[in-house]
């Protein structure tokens, strides 16, 4: 098992991290003026090397046209959503797909399955957004991180195990829109993780799961280790 030693990950709230690693800043899920969860003085991530987004659900992408614009980061999407932040201005594209895998910003970004929709809301219509996902991104030290994107537990995870084998797991657990924490206790076997760091949960009064639920749920599993985060601290 990789350590994530020499890579900062910050949990700027809800499904949104920075990730610093070797001098490059990456984005997951650019959502960071409009969340409730980020704390103000991180509601400006900085420059930034690349924005990886998981699917074009508002609380995933709504910062996503300003800060590409203003950082000129490498927008890393579903080809649907690619489509359509071009459509917005956006020069600096990288599509592709589920099962691919792209160098960017020092790292290998593996796109994956994820059980849930990806529709974009634009004005007062629902545009078709491609499928949602999920990334294992790979660091030049070989750690390699999972970032599940909004999803519901599905058996293919391990799969995910099997032939990337992330060292750590960023899950949600909120529960309503993605799985709570019992069906992620379920993903943790499935990909047979000892580090998980819980998002997508306490941003509003519906994400009710909790840490302390999947901590429990997860009993079972041994020397497991949930990293257990307030927005804008982070790891590393
Ligand atoms: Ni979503
Ligand atoms: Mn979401």
């Amino acid at each position: 098992m990789a350590s994530p030693d020499g890579i900062k990950m910050t949990w700027l709230g809800h499904s949104t991290f920075l990730i610093e690693s070797d001098g490059n800043r990456i984005l997951i899920d650019p959502w960071v003026m409009g969340n409730p969860a980020c704390p103000d003085d991180l509601k400006d991530p900085g420059p930034l090397d690349a924005i990886l987004i998981t699917h074009a659900h508002f609380d995933h992408i709504g910062d996503a046209v300003e800060l590409g614009k203003k950082t000129g980061a490498a927008m890393v999407s579903i080809p649907e959503t690619s489509h359509w932040l071009g459509s917005k201005g956006l020069e600096n594209l990288v599509e592709f797909n589920k099962g691919g895998t792209v160098e960017v910003a020092g790292v290998k970004a593996h796109m994956t399955h994820a059980v849930h929709s990806c529709g974009i809301t634009d004005g007062d219509q629902v545009l078709y957004g491609g499928e949602a996902a999920g990334y294992v991104i790979e660091f030049a030290s070989g750690f390699k991180l999972y970032h599940a994107g909004d999803t519901a537990v599905f058996s293919d995870m391990a799969l995910i195990g099997k032939l990337l084998a992330p060292d750590w797991a960023m899950l949600p657990i909120g529960d309503h829109y993605t799985m709570g924490p019992r069906s992620a206790a379920e993903a943790v076997r499935l990909l047979g993780v000892k580090h998980v760091v819980p998002m997508h949960f306490g941003t509003f009064p519906a994400l009710r799961g909790t840490p302390d639920e999947l901590r429990e749920a997860a009993g079972d599993v041994v020397n497991l280790e949930v990293h257990d985060l307030e927005p804008g601290r982070s790891i590393g």
